[in-house]
């Protein structure tokens, strides 16, 4: 019995990501529809961390105490505008405002502003639950700058106007297994899995 991590989410894009990055430690990694569990969670926290550990949390309690319950939050921190829209990322504008939209208001917001001003940040919290009842969390961060223009076919949300200086492109120019090396989400679920190795969940290569 066990060896199962539920991640929190109704993504299956993030729970192809979760198998990509863990596939290798021999846990099976399920979403929560694969466990039956359908819960209409508020996101209340005032922080990534506090928000990720709200979804576990939730779902844990949902199950019998014998799996490790994952869940993510994240969001777009803009500097000049006070990192905004930060935790409310997904709710910036409004829930069902088109991407196209939230990121032109963006670029508006920016207007004149110069290159070294526009320096922004993708942030993810990861949380864990786990069968001790241990609760943590990592945070994985990639920095870049927002654009003047929208750029990119691939990924979701405000990925076409955040571009990275080291690669000259967008995240949203970016494949998904090329972006999960060196994004927020990425970045996050390393640092979980070494926290898990740590623990000896996980067997050390
Ligand atoms: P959540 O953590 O799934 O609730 O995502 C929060 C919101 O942050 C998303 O809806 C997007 O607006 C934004 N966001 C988070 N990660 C990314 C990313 O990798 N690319 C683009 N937007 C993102």
């Amino acid at each position: 019995m066990g060896k199962r991590i539920i991640f929190a989410t109704g993504n299956e894009g993030k729970v192809r990501e979760v198998r990509m990055i863990l596939e290798d430690t021999g846990w099976e990694i399920l979403s929560m529809k694969d466990v039956g569990v359908s819960l209409d969670i508020v996101e209340d926290g005032k922080t990534y961390e506090e928000n990720a550990l709200i979804k576990a949390k939730a779902v844990a309690e949902a199950l019998d105490g014998e799996d490790i319950v994952m869940a993510d939050d994240s969001g777009l921190e803009v500097d000049y505008l006070n990192k905004e829209p930060g935790v409310y990322s997904a709710r910036y504008m409004g829930e069902d405002t088109p991407y196209s939209i939230k990121n032109h208001n963006i670029i508006q917001r920016l207007e004149g502003v110069p290159d070294e001003l526009r320096t922004a940040r993708f942030v993810c919290a990861i949380a864990a639950v786990l069968p001790d009842g241990e609760q943590l969390t990592v945070r994985g961060v990639i920095e870049g700058r927002i654009g003047y223009e929208e750029k990119g076919e691939h990924g979701f949300g405000y990925d076409p106007i955040f571009y990275v200086p080291e690669l000259g492109v967008t995240t949203a120019e970016l494949l998904e297994k090329d972006k999960n090396l060196i994004s927020h989400r990425g970045r996050a679920l390393m640092l979980m899995k070494e926290e898990l190795k740590n623990r000896a969940y996980f067997g050390r290569q």
